[in-house]
Parts: structure tokens; C-alpha cells; sequence
């Protein structure tokens, strides 16, 4: 009898941990997401034709060619069921869904886990189920969901509840979870979805906040200083999401290509925010840069650290594949700044992925990001020059 038991209660546990693996789903997002957003330009002045457009766009100018597959519409009304906007989207989301993935593309959406989203539009609090079904009627492949409106709830479980529910669904659907940081979704959420904001919302500033009266968005360094302690958490199927990119939003070109380049040592998730309809040749091509790209899409996925802090220049190092390095020293200060770096005094080690630049063993050459120079090898010290608000990026190869 007391062994039948064991059996059974052995049997409820394995069960039990079944299901705590087959919560989300399994496989997706390998490398950090990369796609487009509407909301950093748009906010909620979105419709069919801008969508339609962003997609046609995405495909003629290469930034689907260069990864981004994800494009997003946050709009939504309610009626029992979810509807859109029928000025807005006058053929319903399922005819949106079927133009991007005509285009090769994946389609995404928004929602929110409390009662209404922050635009005020209704929230998916106790229709989860309902509203998982219907996006999974859709065929989306990625939902962003976020936290306004959530008073009362507790955070892992409104997410964990959405999560199972897409799983139940059946339609394998990124799952974003947004909600700023403010739970440290890091420690609980790698089985509840794929990615997770750390901070609260980006704004078009390099450093600083952008303040809004009665609330502020942070500068691109000030959502930095929140990112490194975070990278014994991210790896593939799982990452930290330092928020949605401002390239094209109104800083200068090298403020954009070091706001570009952070994120890509970050493995952050890659989501372009500008009206690609009206982009400048730059900020496409800060966009679409391969070798940056290739940094933040590396197999291994693993998030970069910062090694240094020092005169106002930080250097992040992160480690890729077949042993090579992403290097990139950034320029926080107003003025120009000389940088020195012998490698053959420097100790880069890392503890998290168990990793280390090992100049004494390996010549390592250095090929510049941005400028596609290759910049000798780290047999000797390097010195350079990076400008105000800018970064000297460096791809280390073995
Ligand atoms: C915020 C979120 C932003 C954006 C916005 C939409 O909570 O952090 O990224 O999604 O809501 O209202």
C-alpha cells in the first residue's frame, strides 16, 4: 500500500514537473527577437495601410533580409470578443496577420494582463483563455503584454496565467512579457516566456530621463546602468528586453549607432521604432549593419558584461561563437575621449559564461563594426579616438 503510494505521489510529481517544462513554449526565440513596433513613433494612430505599408517596406529595404521579422500593431477594441477599430482596420486583424506573412514576415500584437491597456483600450484580465484563442485564430506569432491597469494582481501569476493559456492555444506564439522591470520578472519568468522588459519605458534621449510630468522615460545610458547585473539571466529562448529601439527617433547618427550597438552586446531583442516610411539612408543602415547584427544574433546568446567603467567610457565585452569576442567601448562624456587598451594587461575573464580573452594564447584580430576596418591584431595595445556620444565596436576573431 505505503509503495503503491510512493508510486502515485511519484507519478503526480513527474507530472507536475511535465507540466512546469511544457509551460511555455519550447524553441522559440533562439536569438533575441528582432521586428518593428509601432508604438514608439505611432502610439495608438496606427491602421491597415500603415501596417501593410511598414511590411512592404520591411521586405524592398532589406530589413527583412537582415532578421527583422516581427512587425506589431497595438490596437484593439472590445465587443465580447476582441475587434479592431473597423475605421482603422476595416478588414479585421486576420486580414492584416495574412498580408505580413504573405510577405515572409511574422505578425505580433498587444494586449495587457490588468483591465485596461495603458491607452485605455480593454485589458485581457479574466478573458485570457478567451483572447489566447482568438489570437491563436489569427495565427499571430508574438504577443507583447503589459502591466497598466494591474492593481491587485501578482505579477507571476497574471503572466504564468497568459502563458498557459497561449500554450493551451496551441499556436506557438512568442510571449513578451512588459512589465517593466518592476517584479524582477528575471528570477521567475524563463518559464513563462521568451522575453521580459527590466526597466520601464525608452525615450529618444541618450542619457538622462525624458520627463513627462507625471511620468518619465529613461535615456538610453540610464536603462544601461539597469542592465548589467542581468546577465546570468538572459540565454536563448529567454531574454532580458532593455525595451524597443529609438534609432530614427530624433538623437544624432552616433548617438543611434551607440544606442544600436549597446543593445546589440546586450543580446537584446531588436524592435526598430521609427516610421521606416520616412528613414533616412543612416539610420537604415545603422538598422541593417551585419556585423552589429551578427553580435546580438550569436548562437551562443550570450549577453555581454561591462568589464570597464572609467572617464566616462565604459567597454562591454561578450563572447560568441568559436571563441570569438564582441568588443565596444562607449563615449558617454560631451567631449571626444583617447582610449588606450593594452590587451596583453588586461585580465577579461567571466564568470557567467565561464569565459576569458585569452591574448596570450590567441592573436586575435580586430575588425571595426562601423567603419569595416580591420584594425591590426591584440598583439599590440590599441588607441583610438571615440567621439562624443559614440562607440569604437569591435568584432574580436579568433
Ligand atoms: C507601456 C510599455 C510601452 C508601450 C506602452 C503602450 O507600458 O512599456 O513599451 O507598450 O505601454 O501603451
Amino acid at each position: 500500500m505505503i509503495n503503491a503510494m510512493k508510486k502515485i505521489s511519484l507519478a503526480f510529481l513527474l507530472l507536475c514537473a511535465l507540466q512546469l517544462h511544457a509551460q511555455k513554449f519550447e524553441g522559440l526565440a533562439q536569438t533575441p527577437p528582432m521586428g518593428w513596433n509601432s508604438w514608439n513613433t505611432f502610439q495608438t494612430n496606427i491602421n491597415e495601410e500603415l501596417v501593410k505599408q511598414t511590411a512592404d517596406i520591411m521586405v524592398s529595404s532589406g530589413m527583412k533580409d537582415a532578421g527583422y521579422l516581427y512587425l506589431m500593431a497595438m490596437e484593439r477594441d472590445s465587443n465580447g470578443n476582441l475587434v479592431p477599430d473597423p475605421k482603422k482596420f476595416p478588414n479585421g486583424m486576420k486580414a492584416v496577420a495574412n498580408y505580413v506573412h504573405s510577405k515572409g514576415l511574422k505578425f505580433g500584437l498587444y494586449n495587457c494582463a490588468g483591465t485596461k491597456t495603458c491607452a485605455g483600450y480593454p485589458g485581457t484580465r479574466g478573458y485570457e483563455y478567451q483572447d489566447a484563442r482568438l489570437y491563436a485564430s489569427f495565427g499571430i506569432d508574438y504577443l507583447k503584454f503589459d502591466w497598466c491597469s494591474s492593481e491587485g494582481l501578482n505579477a507571476k501569476e497574471a503572466y504564468t496565467t497568459m502563458s498557459k493559456a497561449l500554450r493551451v492555444a496551441g499556436k506557438p506564439i512568442v510571449f513578451s512579457l512588459c512589465e517593466w522591470g518592476s517584479n524582477k520578472p528575471w528570477e521567475w519568468a524563463s518559464n513563462v516566456g521568451q522575453l521580459w522588459r527590466t526597466t520601464g519605458d525608452i525615450g529618444n534621449v541618450f542619457d538622462g530621463i525624458k520627463d513627462y510630468g507625471n511620468w518619465h522615460a529613461n535615456g538610453v545610458m540610464t536603462i544601461v546602468d539597469m542592465q548589467d547585473t542581468l546577465q546570468k539571466y538572459a540565454g536563448p529562448g529567454h531574454w532580458n528586453d532593455p525595451d524597443m529601439l529609438e534609432v530614427g527617433n530624433g538623437m544624432s547618427n552616433s548617438e543611434d549607432r551607440a544606442h544600436f550597438s549597446i543593445w546589440c552586446m546586450l543580446a537584446a531583442p531588436l524592435m526598430m521604432g521609427n516610421d521606416l516610411r520616412r528613414m533616412s539612408k543612416e539610420t537604415h543602415d545603422i538598422l541593417t549593419n551585419k556585423d552589429a547584427i551578427a553580435i546580438d544574433q550569436d548562437v551562443l546568446g550570450i549577453q555581454g558584461f561591462k568589464y570597464a567603467d572609467k572617464d566616462s567610457v565604459q567597454t562591454w565585452f561578450k563572447p560568441l561563437k568559436n571563441g570569438d569576442w564582441g568588443v565596444c567601448f562607449v563615449n558617454r562624456s560631451m567631449k571626444a575621449q583617447q582610449i588606450q587598451f593594452n590587451w596583453k594587461n588586461e585580465l577579461v575573464t567571466n564568470k557567467v559564461s565561464n569565459t576569458s580573452v585569452n591574448v596570450s594564447a590567441v592573436n586575435y584580430k580586430l575588425h571595426d563594426v562601423w567603419t569595416k576596418k580591420d584594425m591590426g591584431t591584440t598583439a599590440l595595445p590599441l588607441t583610438a579616438t571615440v567621439p562624443s556620444h559614440d562607440v569604437l565596436m569591435l568584432r574580436l576573431n579568433k
